[in-house]
Order: C-alpha cells, then structure tokens, then sequence
C-alpha cells in the first residue's frame, strides 16, 4: 500500500477516534472460481507470503484479514534495538501472537482442517486474523472458498449453492469493493466470479476485474480486448496479473522476484507492452488505493458536518464560562480544545487536498 495513504488514513482515523467519530474503510472481498487464483492476488496486495495456495480446494472457509497499521517500534533508551517485533499475525481463535508469516499459513492451514474435515468439506465458519505492521493500511480482506459445480470428495451435492451462499453474504454488503477474479486461460463468458458480481453490483461501480494467468493462454491468443474493457463494462475496470505458478510456489520464489518477473512480462509481451503500465501486481494496488481514495473523499462531507457540530459545541460551552470564569481551568481546558479542533480542520483539509493531488 501506498505509505502517503497510509499516513493520510491513520491521521484522520486517529484524530476522528479521539474526536468520537469513525471513518469506516471499505473491505475487499475476492470472488472466483477454484483455482482462478484468489488467495495469490490477495497475498500480493498485502505483500506478504502467508496464505495457504495450491491446485484443487485449498481455502475452505473464509478468511477475514484486518490489517491494522502499527507505529513503528521505539529504540529503546539505552539506544539498543527493540525486541518489539515489528509486525505480528493474532487469531480470534488462539491467544498467541506469530511472527512468522510461515507459521501463520501453517495455523490457517490447521485451523481449517479442524473445523472443515480433511477432505474438502467447507464450512462458513470464517477464520478471524489480523496483521499488525506499520506498511499496512487499516483495511480488511477477505479470502473465500471458490465457487464451484461438482462436488468432491466429502463435499454435499449442494456444494454450488453452500459456497454461493456464502460469497453472497460478503459481497451483498454495499461497502464492500469486489475482486472478480477470473483466470484467462478460461471464456470470460463462463467467469463465475463476474456471474455473481454482477447480481450484487448490476451497474459495475465497486466490482474490480482481475484476470489471472495469462501467461496460460493458449499461444496465439490474448487477452487484449477484455484488458481494454472492449467485452465486458466495468467502470473500474479490467487488471490483468500473472501470479506465481505451482512450481514457482514449491520453489519458493520470493515475492519481489514475481513481482519482477511479472512486470517483465507485460513489458516485452507483443500485445500488451502498449498497455503494460495499466497491468501488473503494482497497478491492482495502486487502483486500490485509488478506490480508498475516493471512498474516504465521499466520506468527507459527512466528516465535515460533524467537525463543524464538535467546533460549534466547544465554542458555546467556552462562552457559557463567561467572562468571570476566564482565567479558571475550565475556560482554559475549552480554550486548548478549540484550538486542537482548529488546528484538526485545517491539517484535515490540507491532507487530503495533498493526496488528492499525488494520487490522480
Ligand atoms: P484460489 O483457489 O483461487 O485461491 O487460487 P490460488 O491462489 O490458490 O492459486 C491456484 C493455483 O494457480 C496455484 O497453483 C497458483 O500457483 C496458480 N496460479 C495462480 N495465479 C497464477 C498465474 O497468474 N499464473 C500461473 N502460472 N499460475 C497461477
Ligand atoms: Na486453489
Ligand atoms: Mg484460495
């Protein structure tokens, strides 16, 4: 993410709570078939590896990730480095915090063989963690099973519509920002994932296609018009993304190396080096933040308002103090907070005037 957003958002989060309001962010929920390659694009956008991927059924049920952005740890006063950790994973389900991004796949892993079988059953019970890091904006994230036909090994015949069901509930939610996640080594007429977005969201204003896989293609073809929004309208668009592949997995190639590997691969492909600034990884993200952007900008009327019924307050209890009281605590306390608030607008208006600026 963005560090000026992170700065922004954390500032007015931060001085809105101390003002008694809340500037509530929108979550990502991404939706797609098995496999399409889900659980990877929401790893590259938090850019940490911790989330169970493979071939066949792998997340079972859903993962709620709040992302909550720490400060970053103090030295301590002698000038020796903190034991603080930097950044942590907590789960609602076990009083523990981890450190190791790979014991975190290993616990979500664990916990959803506990809950949801062995053997590819699902369940809706959703697995509750959050990340604790100073690059991460306050955000929440969530992962879900794939929407699929025919059921497997302990699935009930009913698998469709259970997982249906499910994704429903999380992206029926009107604050929610939908990824349809679709691979490009599939018709684009036979996407679930843009079938059931548009149900939710029939006018396309808060659905995000993101087309996977397209070093899968068949060679020969491309993914060009679907890219450039010629088959299918989304007003945020269509982001193609080439995920680490299986083998790129079980070798464990490093995140920044995909990354690399990826925009490499926009650059020097024949029809997408045009386009190849609008695709990628970095740009999903850097839409994202756009997105947040412009969610916390539709906010701010409302913020507005009620800054302006706080100043408005704090000026008349100042004046019921009269005069007799102005040199009393009180008055002084009235005096300190109008101040704040003041200072507040107008830091307030200026930061997000900024990043306005910086981000279009
Ligand atoms: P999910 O089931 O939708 O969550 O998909 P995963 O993220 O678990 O990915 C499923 C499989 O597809 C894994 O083996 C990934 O390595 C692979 N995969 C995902 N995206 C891509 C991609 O863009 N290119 C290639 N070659 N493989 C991918
Ligand atoms: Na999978
Ligand atoms: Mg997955």
């Amino acid at each position: 993410m963005d560090s000026d957003l992170i700065k922004l958002v954390n500032k007015l989060q931060d001085t809105f709570s101390n003002l008694g309001g809340e500037l509530d962010m929108p979550q990502l929920v991404v939706v797609g078939s098995q496999s399409a390659g889900k659980s990877s694009v929401l790893e590259n956008i938090v850019g940490r590896d911790f989330l169970p991927r493979g071939s066949g059924i792998v997340t079972r049920r859903p993962l709620v990730l709040q992302l909550i952005h720490t400060p970053v740890p103090e030295p301590s006063a002698d000038g020796s480095t903190s034991s603080a950790p930097r950044e942590w994973g907590q789960f609602l389900h076990i009083d523990r915090r981890f450190t190791s991004f790979d014991e975190i796949r290993k616990e979500i892993e664990q916990e959803t063989f506990r809950v949801a079988g062995q053997n590819k059953g699902i369940s809706k019970l959703p697995i509750s963690l959050r990340i604790y890091s100073p690059d991460v904006l306050d955000l929440t994230l969530v992962d879900l099973p794939g929407l699929t036909k025919i059921p497997v090994g302990d699935q009930p015949s009913d698998i469709e519509r259970q997982i249906r069901n499910l994704v429903q509930e999380y992206v029926n939610k009107p604050n929610s920002v939908i990824l349809a996640v679709s691979p490009a080594n599939v018709d684009l007429a036979n996407s679930e994932s843009l079938k059931l977005a548009r149900t939710v969201d029939p006018q396309g204003r808060r659905t995000i296609g993101v087309l996977t896989k397209l070093d899968l293609m068949d060679a020969g073809t491309n993914a060009l018009d679907i890219l450039t929004g010629r088959v299918y309208p989304l007003k945020l668009g269509f982001i193609g993304v080439v995920n680490r592949s299986q083998q790129d997995i079980n070798t464990e190639k490093a995140m920044s190396d995909a990354l690399e590997s990826e925009a490499e691969f926009f650059r020097s492909h024949p029809a997408y080096r045009n386009i190849s600034h609008k695709n990628g990884t970095r740009y999903l993200a850097r839409t994202l933040n756009q997105v947040l952007i412009n969610h916390i900008r539709d906010k701010l009327p409302d913020m507005k308002a009620r800054l302006n019924t706080l100043m408005t307050q704090a000026q008349q209890e100042l004046n019921s103090f009269g005069d007799a009281a102005i040199y009393g605590d009180k008055n002084q306390q009235g005096a300190v907070i109008l101040r704040m608030m003041n200072q507040f607008a107008s830091d307030f208006v200026a930061s997000v005037e900024g990043t306005k600026m910086n981000m279009t």
